[in-house]
């Protein structure tokens, strides 16, 4: 099974954060729901799926297994809880799934990124700059380095480009 981790990334290189006062892009959003549907799937970190419910979101993908990775979250209706990141990739293996879309927050993408578990990027570069904020990366203790090969580039409007990387064995 594939692992694609999807993030948006702002202007100046930033984890983009979103809030009511600063929604993503609508452009942004419908790429998600499409890689989303495309997989069948998506993992979430337990704030980011919190932050899908209280803006009304956490329950409109039709039947797209949602997985939330948490230790702490009560057991939802429909929802798939993993306690961690390896849980939740066994569990899309086993239902099937082809491809895993590993959709956020910056732990839970920061804790597939560490452990190794990510075979493919999608960063979507919205035109906003942000202050000190969050940013992705591989380290766990000790500073690594790692190639990756660019497979596609393109506009998808609103002023957004996105990139796509493969990384690990290319
Ligand atoms: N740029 C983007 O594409 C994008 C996408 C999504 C969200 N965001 C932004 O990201 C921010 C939210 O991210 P966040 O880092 O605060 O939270 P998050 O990654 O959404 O969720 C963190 C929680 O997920 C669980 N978790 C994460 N890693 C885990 C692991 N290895 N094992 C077990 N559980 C794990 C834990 O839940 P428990 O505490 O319950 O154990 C943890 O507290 C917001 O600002 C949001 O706007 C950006």
């Amino acid at each position: 099974m594939k692992t694609v981790l999807w993030a948006t990334l702002t202007a100046n290189g930033n984890y983009a954060q979103s809030s009511p006062e600063h929604p993503p892009k609508k452009e942004a959003l419908d790429d998600f729901a499409a890689h989303a549907k495309t997989a069948g799937n998506f993992i979430v970190g337990r704030r980011t799926f919190e932050g899908m419910q209280a803006a009304g979101g956490g329950g409109s993908f039709g039947d797209v297994d949602i997985v939330v990775v948490s230790k702490s979250i009560e057991p939802i209706p429909g929802i798939t809880v993993a306690g961690s990141p390896k849980e939740a990739l066994d569990y899309l293996q086993q239902k099937g799934h082809q491809t895993a879309l590993i959709a956020g927050g910056a732990d839970l993408h920061n804790a597939f990124l560490g452990q190794g578990l990510v075979d493919e990027l999608i960063f979507n570069v919205a035109p906003v700059l942000e202050g000190k904020g969050l940013h992705l990366t591989i380290d766990t203790d000790r500073y690594q380095y790692k190639d990756a090969q660019l497979l596609d580039c393109k506009p998808l409007g609103g002023g957004i480009i996105q990139l796509r990387y493969a990384v690990g064995c290319f």
